[in-house]
């Protein structure tokens, strides 16, 4: 397979894209916003899509070999063994998430998220399934996040508390939870009987020096505990709705039963088609990807030490989403830097506490395009 030349991403042809993250800003605003990359597609997905496309294969989807790929990708990314009959198809994993909140709690019980957080994640468990969010925040020393595990004690005691949304690696800081911390939130969530979601769609992305480990493999086999994964935000295949869900010996008769037909019946079938494809041979494409996240986090520290020496970052362990602290740029940065500067950034604010002062980077870009985006911050004078 051949590698993609990086150096060769045109933001003009970029703009072609119909997108979100091309479509949502008038095209003089570079956006590095929500997470899509701006990569060209793994060349083996691309064939396998091609492929569907030339055969007339758009009718409603079936999930053949999506178990056995997903399985064969836990086994060789983590050693981690899960039967393929307990690896189910959804659309999206924030449709795993919030069927699993419904599936493992009552209405108006309390979810646990740390924020700062995926800002959906409010949305999903207070205005989707009805639940009540109990804030635990992300510990922070000098911009080094981890899980307050003894804030995780106190909530999961609290008689109203009867879930945790973990969110692993953690959206927007970069983190990488330890496996003993991940032990101690096993050991905590099965003495509170506290329900475990473990949304791990970054977990393909962990980049060198840090190591991912799934979530149910620290869990006891009987936990009340649900792991929902995808290989749409590693191989940026978003738009075409494919997820997995995965259950323990507690919890994968609860998903058979009561998980809705309908919502399985969403998966697509290019996403089906195109997921497989990547599990199975986008392994060298994304060992392409992750060497380029791991130089872009570097490069960015250096051009925030460049233009904006104030800022405060620590590269991401996971992932591709930069979170900055803009100290002295007002509460939230990301309107002043969209209209000024014309760059589109997510707003610190919408991930809840802690994200005041802050932004969210996407660096799935170019190295170019990276040091566009940070030059026209660094010209830009705070406050105005
Ligand atoms: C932590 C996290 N969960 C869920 C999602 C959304 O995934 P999906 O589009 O599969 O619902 C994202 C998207 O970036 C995310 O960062």
């Amino acid at each position: 397979m051949t590698a993609f030349d990086v150096d060769a991403i045109d933001l003009a042809q970029l703009r072609e894209r119909q997108s979100a993250k091309y479509r949502q800003y008038p095209p003089d605003v570079i956006p590095a916003w929500v997470a899509e990359m701006d990569f060209p597609l793994a060349e083996p997905i691309a064939a396998a899509l091609h492929a569907a496309i030339d055969r007339s294969d758009t009718g409603y989807r079936s999930t053949e070999g999506l178990a056995e790929a997903t399985a064969d990708f836990l086994e060789m990314s983590w050693q981690w063994s899960v039967p393929q009959d307990r690896i189910v198809a959804i659309p999206d994993v924030l449709t795993g998430v919030a069927e699993s909140i419904a599936m493992l709690t009552e209405p108006g019980e309390g979810v646990v998220v740390n924020p700062p957080v995926y800002p959906p994640f409010f949305s999903t468990i207070r205005d989707i399934v009805g639940r009540s969010i109990v804030e635990v925040p992300m510990s922070e020393l000098d911009g080094a996040y981890s899980l307050d595990l003894t804030g995780l004690a106190d909530a999961f005691a609290r008689p109203e508390v009867t879930a945790f949304l973990l969110c692993s690696p953690h959206n927007p800081t970069g983190t990488v939870p330890s496996q003993a911390e991940l032990e101690e939130v096993a050991r905590l969530a099965a003495e509170h009987d506290v329900a475990v979601i473990a949304d791990e769609i970054h977990a393909p992305l962990t980049l060198p020096g840090a190591r991912h480990v799934p979530y149910l493999t620290v869990a006891a086999p009987d936990a009340r505990a649900i792991c929902v994964i995808a290989a749409s935000k590693a191989w940026n295949l978003a738009g075409l709705k494919c997820a997995q869900m995965i259950g323990t010996d507690e919890t994968e008769g609860i998903i058979r039963r009561r998980l809705p037909l309908e919502v399985q019946y969403g998966t697509g079938h290019l996403g089906v088609i195109a997921s497989v494809a990547a599990y199975r041979d986008g392994g060298p494409w994304l060992e392409q990807v992750l060497g380029i996240l791991d130089a872009n986090r570097m490069l960015l520290a250096d051009l925030l030490a460049e233009h904006l020496p104030e800022a405060g970052y620590v590269p991401p362990e996971a992932s591709y989403l930069a979170w900055i602290d803009l100290p002295g740029w007002g509460d939230d940065p990301a309107v002043a830097i969209l209209r000024e500067a014309r760059v589109a950034l997510n707003r610190g604010p919408t991930f809840g506490p802690g994200g005041r002062g802050h932004v969210r980077l996407n660096l799935a870009t170019s190295p170019a395009i990276l040091t566009e985006i940070v030059g026209r911050l660094g010209r830009l004078t705070p406050g105005t």
